[in-house]
């Protein structure tokens, strides 16, 4: 009896996050992660904690603009709550505001990548321009926990 119990409980402590990562919610904080590193290193570069790599500012960009094309299809109908989601209500009831700064952000990050910075100032242009698009979106559809 115990150790079929322990073995019930085991089970489900294994089951459980294999199913939580293939949630919605945890799919879209995944591509959100994604762009925060992509964020810490941009700005590390500005600040000259790691040197300027024309390659990687590329890369940075293009990973981003990966995220702006995806992240959309990741807010279903009753993913509105649950786990410790940071989407705001907005995203659903301003559907094509939210589509729109996706739109956006996208766009941005198609221009910075065709924008190909080959030095530090210029890519602290582009990338100045590109994170503008996560405060602005922020405010609106996300909220503070
Ligand atoms: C079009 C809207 C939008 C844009 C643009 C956007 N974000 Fe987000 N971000 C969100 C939403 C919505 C969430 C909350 C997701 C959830 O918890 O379900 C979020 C969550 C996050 C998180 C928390 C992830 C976690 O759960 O650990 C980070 C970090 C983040 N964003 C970074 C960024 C950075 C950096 C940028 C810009 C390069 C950016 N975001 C651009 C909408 C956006």
């Amino acid at each position: 009896m115990k150790i079929a119990l322990m073995l019930a409980t085991g089970f489900a402590m294994v089951a459980a996050p294999a199913l939580a990562q293939t949630g919605p919610i945890e799919t879209r904080q995944a591509l959100m992660k994604a762009n925060g590193r992509d964020a810490k290193a941009g700005g590390d570069m500005l600040k000259g904690v790691i040197p300027f790599d024309a390659t990687k500012a590329q890369a940075i960009f293009k990973s981003m603009n990966d995220v702006a094309r995806s992240f959309g299809q990741h807010f279903p109908a009753g993913s509105q709550t649950g786990g410790d989601t940071e989407a705001a209500p907005s995203i659903w009831a301003k559907p094509a505001e939210f589509k729109a700064a996706l739109a956006k952000f996208e766009k941005d990050t198609a221009a910075a990548m065709a924008a190909k910075p080959t030095t530090l100032a210029a890519f602290g242009q582009q990338f100045g321009m590109v994170a503008q698009n996560c405060k602005t979106c922020h405010e609106t559809f996300r909220i503070k926990k």
